[in-house]
């Protein structure tokens, strides 16, 4: 073979190996290419050395001049090669399937708030509109609030502890005064009068806790609304009416009150409140004057202000007004009963 066509045959590797590494997509193409043009047996610059030893010997340096230039070559376009694909990011998958923008979606499952949540809102708004705003109280009461302050002494049955729940333990052995699960929310009222000089027109919504066995009218948490309204000049012609006003705006214009004569340690007189709703008559709690021992216990002057105050359950209220029959569906989290309001 003559020189030329040696030169001619290593321009040609260069050539090529340039392209080849110089296109190469990842490293599969990097490695063939090595092992074409670079590889120890078979690769074809090992290939053209060994044409070397054909030309003459006078031809010989020149080739192997040229032959260590390309072979440097090639190396330097393998490095490059190598460090070029390194530094790309790898290739982003495409995602399967495809996104289809013509095919129906699929509807979120939107929550809603709770039942009681939403008849504590609207018995708030009707409230509202008669003028009581909204009082608070814990939920983890001590005795005064529960019972003392509200006329209801040590020997009443009412602070038996199998009807209540007294948090014993953290009692006892701080020392300090029992605490109990509020029973009633009652306990706001007073809560409030010794914060507040009269004129008081609150209510407040909240859980009370009463270890009853669940039954469908029986839960042994449950909620209810609380009312105090004091100043001068009330009477139970205005509690009536007050009562009168939430129920129709609750239950509808052709519901009727019935006070029946009751007892309670914080009101006096005291009375039972009965809506006749749907042909029959059905209580929904408590009412009447506010006793005096209830106003000196928290300061007030029983000679100088006057009130009257109620309590109703709201579970029992929600139930009337959507004809459920089962306390225990609003605390069972069944999303089909839920789902419904
Ligand atoms: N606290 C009473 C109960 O839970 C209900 C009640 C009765 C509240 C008369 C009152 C009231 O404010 O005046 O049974």
């Amino acid at each position: 073979m003559a020189l030329a066509d040696f030169l001619k045959q290593l321009d040609e590797v260069a050539v090529q190996a340039a392209q080849v590494f110089g296109s190469a997509a990842d490293a599969e193409a990097v490695e063939a290419g090595r092992v074409e043009f670079m590889g120890a047996k078979q690769g074809r610059l090992k290939a053209a050395q060994k044409g070397m030893g054909v030309l003459d010997k006078a031809e010989r340096p020149a080739a192997g001049k040229r032959f260590n230039e390309v072979k440097e070559q090639i190396d330097a376009a393998f490095q490059a090669a190598v460090e070029r694909l390194a530094a790309k990011p790898p290739a982003v998958r495409k995602m399967t399937p495809q996104f289809d923008p013509t095919v129906p979606g699929t509807p979120l499952r939107i929550g809603r708030l709770h039942p009681i949540t939403q008849t504590i809102e609207e018995l708030k708004d009707i409230m509202g509109r008669l003028g009581f705003s909204v009082a608070d109280g814990p939920e983890i009461e001590d005795e005064r609030h529960n019972f003392e302050a509200l006329n209801i002494p040590r020997e009443h049955p009412a602070r038996d502890p199998l009807d209540n729940f007294y948090l014993a333990a953290a009692g006892h052995a701080s020392g300090v005064e029992t605490a109990l699960l509020r029973s009633q929310t009652s306990t706001v009222q007073i809560r409030v009068m010794e914060k507040t000089p009269p004129p008081i027109r609150i209510i407040c919504l909240g859980r009370v806790y009463r270890p009853d066995t669940a039954d469908a009218t029986h839960y042994p948490m449950f909620h209810q609304m609380e009312g105090l309204l004091i100043d001068t000049h009330v009477t139970m012609a205005d509690l009536k009416s007050v009562l009168r006003l939430f129920a129709t705006s609750y239950l509808g214009r052709d519901v009727h009150i019935r006070f029946r004569p009751s007892f309670f340690p914080f009101t006096e007189p005291s009375v039972e409140v009965d809506f006749h709703w749907d042909g029959q008559w059905i209580e929904f709690g408590g009412a009447g004057m506010v006793d005096p021992n209830v106003l000196n216990a928290v300061g007030y002057d029983p000679e100088q202000v006057i009130g009257f105050a109620f309590g109703l359950g709201i579970e029992r209220l929600c139930m009337r007004r959507h004809g459920i029959t089962d306390i225990r569906e609003f605390y069972k989290n069944d999303v089909r009963f839920l789902h419904q309001f």
